[in-house]
């Protein structure tokens, strides 16, 4: 057992909206990573789900292979993300915004990063509560908004990246800006990993027609589809990369379609989008 929690004491989350969805992630990484096929290894999201008090099934419904695969994948997208980014700056500072029970630092720590998460009270409440403490992985209970995390970086000159996985479609687009900007001005040599909904999905959001069994999908306000993923760069002059960043080959058909989505011009402006920023140095 490597999580906090104990097995007879199980933690019942309060939470609704946008931080209810944390545990469909989490529920997803977690039915991905106990599949003996399975794309992620993430023995902590399994143990993870069963600390919880939750009633997943009835929430969120049974276990679908492709929102498993789709999660798993895209946490892998991340991840690798991360590891090339410390390769060449091994004590750089990882911010995860919106982390949820993303459990990632356990996945690609390297003995010498930091690590930032910063969350919502809610949510970093429950991810105190159950992850291990660790001299350099901290929470920082606030809105990613409130940019004051940005001075919560003892040394950017070692190196800073930014995730925002299943976060900014949550947010306005101005804060989305806001956010980009800031961390180009501020962390030179610096990158950014986020994802984004094409319209058609944030639009459905918006409309209310969109649930997991009986979770209403909180309305999306920002979209972009990746094909759009250039107008990033307007955020501010020092972002200078913009690429895609394509999910690993996954298992199956739906795996290979995954992987390939971002090459076929049709799913390539109706598909979710992982994208890569870099800031001048
Ligand atoms: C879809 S969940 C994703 C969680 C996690 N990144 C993952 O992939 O499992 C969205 C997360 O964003 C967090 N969130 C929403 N708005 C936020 C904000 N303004 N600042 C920080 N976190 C926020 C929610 O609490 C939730 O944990």
């Amino acid at each position: 057992m490597t999580i906090t929690a104990q097995a007879d004491e199980k933690v019942r989350p309060e939470l609704d909206g946008v931080p209810e969805t944390l545990l469909w992630t989490l529920y997803n990484r977690a039915c991905e990573a106990r599949r003996p096929d399975s794309v992620l290894h993430d023995p902590m999201a399994v143990e993870l789900l069963d600390a919880l008090d939750y009633p997943f099934e009835e929430r969120l419904g049974a276990p679908s292979a492709l929102f498993s695969q789709v999660q798993g994948l895209r946490s892998l997208t991340y991840d690798r993300a991360v590891q090339r980014y410390i390769g060449q700056n091994p004590e750089a500072t990882v911010i995860a915004l919106g982390e949820g029970l993303e459990t990632s630092f356990w996945r690609v720590d390297n003995g010498r990063l930091k690590w930032l998460s910063v969350e919502l009270p809610e949510g970093a409440e429950l991810r105190s509560r159950l992850l291990p403490a660790h001299s350099r992985a901290r929470v920082l209970p606030g809105s990613a908004t409130d940019l004051r995390w940005l001075d919560e970086v003892a040394d950017p000159s070692k190196g800073v990246i930014v995730t925002a996985q299943g976060l900014m479609m949550y947010l306005r687009p101005g804060e989305v800006r806001s956010i980009l900007a800031a961390c180009a001005e501020r962390f030179p040599g610096g990158a950014m990993v986020l994802d984004s909904m094409p319209p058609w999905v944030t639009r459905l959001t918006r409309k209310g027609v969109v649930r997991m069994k009986n979770l209403p999908v909180p309305a999306m306000n920002w979209s972009m589809a990746g094909e759009r993923r250039e107008l990033l760069r307007t955020a501010h002059p020092a972002i200078t990369e913009v690429h895609a960043l394509t999910m690993p080959p996954g298992r199956g058909l739906r795996g290979s379609l995954i992987h390939h989505q971002h090459r076929i011009p049709v799913f390539r402006s109706i598909s979710p989008a992982v994208t890569q920023l870099g800031f001048a140095g």
